[in-house]
């Protein structure tokens, strides 16, 4: 028997913009924040480095613009980032009055650090593990609060819309979304009158990534199926500076170290290398210095490069990178960062790319908003500024409920809408082809849709995703969802968006890199992809 849970709206993602929502909406309304996992195993528990906003004397929110934009090579929307900067401020305040203990300042209120492409000190922080702050003090007011119901170990498949009423048709409309229950194994529907994606991005596409295992791109996967337009998907960040280390593959070295000095160097000679690159040295944008690293790697056939903050004294780096100290020094890594260089690489960091979005969250289809790194909305453009992700989380997330708070009268109320159908599939007999096609698109987007590409290298990859497109959808058709196959059909669609994106960009911009259109063209166009288009 499929169980129905009604609600008046149902978020989808409890990280920085899902819970922004949902406590911008509960005065109010009865909200539903469902997980896939546990409530903390998004990104936003993982952000290290901070959040930027214009908070002293001396900086200017249009120097917060201005770099926001030169780091998005152009292709930024400029109310879009207005909007965000102008509402940084207001934002780390609500986190400081829910009790996010930001690192305080001598001279102004709180410690400023500092991150490539930024020309000021403007990122707040708590020391190295910022998002686990700011993770623990939403998690916090959301649980304390009546109105909201927080449902981890949901994995959601497929939004439920107009075309899954009990009568059928209508206007496009997003009426809420069936997840599965890992539990008990079934499927089941939640319902609302507006719907809130928050199911941040879709950087484990990559073999190498600072993400946690959830950022399979199923927000964009499911508007996307749904009718949603996306743009922008070629744009995808990698960070600069992931630990080498063949056990543990996804850990993240904070820019702010190199804001705080660290240097790259070759690890043969001990040499510094970025100047050659960019006179901004360590503090240029990150596809810059990403791009650098990977240059050397590949002329000098290395397997990483350095990063070495030990010049700067061991109280020094213990005080401001205790977390990354204590887990480099672990027995499974073994080095001590205040003696030692430490081994990085490039690894997928962040999707620039997603759902588009307005000034208020709407998508495309009535009934359905976004917030976070699950959206388009314009800020980023060809590359985000270093700490404007947590930001944009936390602006949209209220953005998008207050849209819905203004508008709530004017929604309609769900109609019946049909159970989850199962009557066509049976137990999956061969794990095995998830298991396997995981693994292949992972390594074929790192190979072919990696840091520098070619157009023949992107029709490569467009070949093998359209077959294992083919044969997920196949395979789906036919076995009953688990986690894993909902996640492995949801990075195959992202995997295919990203490579028709970049295969449409004739132009090397940002994080996009081709060798056969190394030029930069005079005007700056997102690539819009439309469903059914
Ligand atoms: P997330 O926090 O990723 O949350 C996604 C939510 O969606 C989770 O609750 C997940 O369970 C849920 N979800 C996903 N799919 C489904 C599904 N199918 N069904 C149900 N639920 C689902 N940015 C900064 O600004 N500053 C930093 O210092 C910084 N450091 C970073 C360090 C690391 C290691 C990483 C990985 C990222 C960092 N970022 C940083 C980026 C930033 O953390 C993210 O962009 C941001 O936190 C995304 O928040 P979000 O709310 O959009 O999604
Ligand atoms: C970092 O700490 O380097 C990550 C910052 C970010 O991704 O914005």
């Amino acid at each position: 028997m499929s169980v129905s849970h009604p609600f008046d709206v149902v978020i989808l993602g409890s990280g920085a913009a899902g819970l922004s929502a949902a406590l911008t909406l509960a005065p109010g309304l009865k909200v539903a924040v469902l997980a896939k996992g546990n409530l903390s195993s998004g990104s936003t528990a993982w952000a290290q480095g901070g959040i930027a906003a214009v908070l002293e004397p001396g900086d200017t929110f249009e120097s917060h613009v201005e770099d926001t934009i030169e780091a998005g090579a152009g292709l930024n929307r400029r109310e879009t980032v207005e909007f965000v900067v102008g509402n940084a401020p207001a934002a780390i305040e609500r986190l400081a009055k829910l009790g996010v203990p930001f690192d305080r300042g001598e001279a102004a209120r709180w410690h400023l650090t500092r991150e490539g492409g930024h020309s000021h000190r403007r990122i707040v922080h708590v020391a190295d593990a910022t998002g686990w702050a700011v993770q623990q003090a939403l998690e916090k007011a959301a649980a304390d609060h009546p109105n909201i119901t927080l449902i981890p170990d949901r994995v959601a498949i497929d939004l439920a819309t107009s075309r899954h009423a009990a009568s059928p048709g209508g206007p496009a409309r997003v009426w809420g979304v069936y997840a599965l229950n890992r539990e008990s194994g079934s499927v089941e529907l939640f319902t609302g009158r507006a719907t809130i994606l928050a199911t941040g991005g879709a950087s484990r596409a990559w073999l190498y990534s600072t993400n946690p295992k959830g950022s399979t791109g199923d927000g964009i996967a499911m508007a996307w199926r749904a009718g949603c337009r996306v743009a922008n998907m070629e744009m995808n960040q990698f960070h600069p500076t992931c630990l080498h280390n063949h056990q543990v593959k996804n850990f993240l070295i904070t820019e702010a170290m190199r804001g705080e000095g660290g240097r790259l160097k070759i690890p043969t000679t001990g040499r510094r290398f970025m100047k050659r690159f960019d006179p901004r040295e360590e503090l240029a944008p990150r596809d810059i210095v990403a791009r650098a690293i990977d240059h050397e790697l590949k002329r000098l056939g290395l397997d990483y490069v350095h990063l070495d903050i030990s010049h700067r004294g061991r109280d020094f780096i213990l005080d401001h990178f205790p977390t990354i100290a204590a887990r480099l020094a672990e027995p499974d890594i073994g080095i001590d960062i205040t003696r030692q260089p430490i081994p990085v690489v490039p690894a997928a960091h962040y999707t620039c790319g997603g759902v588009i979005v307005d000034l208020d969250g709407r998508t495309d289809v009535d009934g359905l908003y976004a917030a976070g790194e699950v959206t388009m909305s314009g800020l980023h453009g060809a590359n985000r500024l270093a700490s404007n992700s947590v930001l944009e989380c936390l602006v949209f997330g209220v953005a998008a409920a207050e849209a819905i708070n203004r508008s709530w009268g004017d929604l309609p109320p769900p109609p019946p809408v049909r159970p989850w159908d199962e009557s066509r599939v049976t137990d999956s007999d061969e794990e095995v082809v998830v298991h396997h096609n995981w693994r292949e698109i992972r390594r074929f987007m790192w190979d072919y849709v990696g840091i520098v590409r070619t157009t023949k290298r992107l029709e490569r990859a467009l070949h093998r995703v359209e077959l294992l497109k083919r044969e997920t959808e196949d395979y789906y058709g036919h076995f009953r969802v688990t986690a894993d196959l909902i996640e492995l059909r949801n990075l195959v669609m992202v995997s295919e968006l990203i490579v028709r994106c970049a295969l449409a960009r004739k132009e090397s911009r940002g994080l996009h890199y081709t060798l056969d259109y190394p030029e930069t063209l005079a005007e700056a166009a997102d690539t819009v992809l439309t469903p059914h288009g």
